[in-house]
């Protein structure tokens, strides 16, 4: 039987988790607290934002929510976060992407003091992720990780391939596999013979954005699938319907282990951003 990889399930708990941890701060006088700023009106990020928001509440932490016009300057922005890395009751910071066209994104990115990096974007994190060396982790390979040993807590030594080189999820997912002693592999839009690579994985992270791109038979019995792709698709009837990057009816098929699309790793990222949150938290008491 092929398992489903309950993400939903296993955010709760990891939320839950967190949780009891934070009150053990609140208890000592720290009560973590995490900023999220939003600029512009995207519908889409202002779900996202209320999740969180709301998220953070629920395990105990303290939440800052700023939202500000579309039409705000880069300058305001960066006089925004500056406050905020001085703030002594903000642990962590997130500047919801995407930002509007005046804003360059690295710009602001860099300016958010890397220990309260809580997204793992700045350089400073991105580095000690890839040396191995502490530092904040990106939320989505972080939760995609946590399912994976959900599976499996021993990943010595097998073939993980990653499919997609993002700056946000697939360059440091190489990086946390790799921290578990894993063989990788990373395929892009440039890698000749996809399918063959896929065949050979014991673990597949799939995070291209390409609708049910990888195959069934692409993938090796017994793997392990991590879809990390959300794509909304209109089926032949006309209905909307979210699919991941793995045409999931077929890999169950053959996999030992699968998240499906909703469900999977979409619900731990928030969970991933809180645990961050409560990492620079710690850091902060010391
Ligand atoms: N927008 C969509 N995903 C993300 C994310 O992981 N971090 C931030 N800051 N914005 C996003």
């Amino acid at each position: 039987m092929t398992h489903i990889i309950d993400g939903k399930a296993i955010a709760r708990q990891l939320r839950e988790e967190i949780a009891k941890e934070t009150a053990q701060l609140v208890a000592k006088g720290v009560t973590p607290g995490l900023a999220v700023v939003i600029v512009g009106e995207d519908p889409a990020s202002h779900v996202y934002v209320k999740s969180k928001a709301t998220q953070t509440v629920e395990v105990g932490m303290a939440s800052f929510k700023h939202v500000l016009d579309e039409g705000t300057s880069q300058a305001d922005l960066l006089a925004l976060i500056a406050r905020l890395n001085a703030d002594p009751v903000v642990d962590g910071i997130l500047v919801q992407l995407p930002l509007p066209r005046q804003i360059d994104a690295e710009t602001v990115l860099h300016a958010i003091l890397p220990a309260k990096d809580v997204d793992g974007f700045h350089p400073v994190n991105v580095g000690q992720v890839a040396t191995g060396s502490g530092g904040i982790a990106p939320c989505t390979p972080f939760g995609a990780m946590k399912l994976i040993k959900s599976v499996r807590s021993d990943l010595a030594g097998l073939h993980a391939v990653v499919v997609g080189r993002s700056n946000i999820v697939g360059k440091p997912m190489v990086q946390l596999l790799l921290d578990e002693h894993c063989t990788v592999t990373v395929v892009h839009s440039r890698t000749q013979d996809v399918a063959a690579l896929v065949r050979a994985a014991d673990i597949v992270v799939a995070a291209v954005g390409r609708p049910e791109m990888i195959r069934g038979d692409w993938i090796k019995p017994g793997a392990i699938v991590i879809d990390v792709g959300i794509n909304r698709v209109i089926t032949e009837d006309g209905k909307s319907r979210l699919v991941g990057d793995v045409a999931y009816e077929e890999a169950a098929k053959v996999a030992a282990a699968i998240t499906p699309v909703p469900g999977g790793v979409g619900p731990m990222t928030i969970a991933s951003l809180l645990a961050n949150t409560l990492q620079a938290a710690k850091a902060r008491l010391g």
